[in-house]
């Protein structure tokens, strides 16, 4: 038989370029490349690129110098852009950066053997066409990198809220469902393979809609049927909206001891007139009040977030706002950026960016020194507590260690006895810091 040739795919960005990358490992895969770990290795090197900040972009570009040395010493080596960048610039990519052979953006996934036959005939291949109902719903994807316990299910693709900060509307196309019997059927499947717990991904999952034989499922019907899959298998899910976060949800995550309690909200910013000029829907008070529904219904729940600081027209005012809203939500944990213009965004187009650098740096110092402070606070709170954590690996520092997640996502470090990943330990928690909690285990009476 002839050996497969290699790809190394190397993945920026967010948890649904993650799951993206293993659907191209497994058309691929079907397609004569087998994935390697070694880049020197391979054949292939595409990058699964993220757009959504300038940096995000500069890291990308950096990399690609890198590569185009590699190149040098290797003529045959193909290299490839996939994801947001591939779909933002499309041919300007293959004019800026000579040593490209292939783009492919989001929806394109599958004319990869046919793009890659046409660089093969000495030709400069691209495909950067979105779809209205690409879903690669069919495609089982190849989970290779991962550790064998947690898993990302992609369950919709696109997004239509146009905040006006972002670029994923324009680089991942119209929102649309995928179809829910594939996703349980690769729930299911991963179950039987040993995995442990499962994520659904969407840009926005509290949208998510399937309509069949005219019965209508949405986000709350179709995790509880990943639920039922098997009581030992966890189920998150990212990213909710607030504007759309149902009281119905949060009574199924009440109703099932195996769907995580947590719960990321991103707010963006604590004052109601930034949140006016992001496009986001709802006001601080819409927001505070989606909060408070989540403690009532789930006590235990952890709920994160993301902000932006310096968003075009934030003052010091709004930015106080965002710091006293982050003291009365008493997050979890938070995803914190400087705002970073998108060329096209309707920010780009309506607004100035005009917060100065050193403000946006500042203010982000404000919220990330607000947050570890919070952090600190919610894990100090555990300490004592008996958590039923899921195993996820051999602790890096010590092999006597070993680390998982607790189903409020943090993360949990114990002495190892006998336990392997996939299991579920429970551990009463010792000592913590603002990232870590520290416990052993406790023995079953
Ligand atoms: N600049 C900075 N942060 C951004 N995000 C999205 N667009 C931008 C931008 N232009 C952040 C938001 C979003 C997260 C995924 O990235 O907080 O929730
Ligand atoms: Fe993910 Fe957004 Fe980055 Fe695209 S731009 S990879 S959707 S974070």
């Amino acid at each position: 038989m002839e050996e497969k040739k290699k790809v190394y795919i190397e993945t920026y960005g967010c948890q649904m370029n993650i799951s993206d990358s293993e659907i191209i490992e497994s058309i691929l895969y079907n397609h004569d490349y087998e994935p390697t770990a070694d880049m020197k290795m391979a054949d292939l090197i595409f990058m699964n690129t993220c757009s959504i900040r300038d940096n995000a972009e500069q890291r990308v570009r950096k990399r690609l110098n890198e590569l185009h040395a590699l190149k040098r010493r290797k003529p045959s080596l193909v290299i490839g852009i996939l994801g947001c960048m591939a779909e933002r610039l499309k041919e300007k990519l293959l004019e800026e950066e000579k040593h490209i052979d292939l783009i492919a953006g989001p929806d394109a996934y599958r004319s990869l053997p046919q793009l890659l036959e046409q660089v093969g005939s000495g030709q400069k291949a691209i495909n950067t066409l979105l779809s209205a109902d690409e879903t690669y719903a069919d495609i089982n994807p190849v989970r290779l990198s991962g550790n064998g316990i947690t898993a990302f299910i992609s369950i919709m693709r696109g997004c239509e809220n146009f905040c006006a900060y972002c670029v994923v509307p324009y680089t991942r196309g119209k929102e649309r469902s995928r179809n829910p019997k594939s996703i349980v059927d690769e729930a299911k499947g991963l179950f039987q393979q040993g995995f442990r717990e499962v994520t659904l991904l969407g840009q926005n999952v509290n949208s998510y809609r399937w309509e069949e034989n005219e019965i209508i499922t949405k986000f709350p019907m179709l995790l509880e049927e990943v639920t039922r899959v098997d009581p030992k298998l966890r189920v998150r899910f990212a990213t909710s909206h607030p504007k759309d976060l149902s009281d119905d949800l949060l009574k199924v995550i009440a109703a099932h001891d195996n769907i995580c309690k947590s719960i990321h909200l991103p707010v963006q910013s604590g004052s109601s007139r930034m949140l006016k000029l992001m496009n986001r829907n709802y006001t601080r008070e819409w927001y505070t009040e989606r909060v408070e529904s989540i403690r009532k219904h789930l006590p235990d729940c952890a709920i994160s977030t993301d902000i932006i600081t310096g968003f075009s027209g934030e003052t010091e005012e709004d930015h106080k706002d965002t710091l006293s809203l982050m003291r009365w939500a008493e997050y979890d944990y938070a995803f914190m950026f400087k705002y970073s213009e998108r060329p096209n965004t309707i920010a780009a187009k309506k607004y100035k960016d005009d917060v100065p650098e050193t403000d946006k740096s500042r203010r982000l110092d404000d919220i990330i020194a607000m947050q570890q402070e919070l952090s600190l606070i919610s894990n100090k709170k555990d300490v004592g507590k008996v958590f039923e954590v899921l195993v996820e690996g051999v602790s890096k520092r010590s092999s006597e260690k070993l680390y998982g997640r607790n189903s409020q996502n943090k993360v949990v470090v114990f002495l190892r006895a006998h336990h392997n990943p996939g299991d579920y330990v429970k551990v009463r928690i010792e000592s913590c810091t603002a990232a870590t909690l520290r416990g052993a285990e406790v023995q079953d009476t």
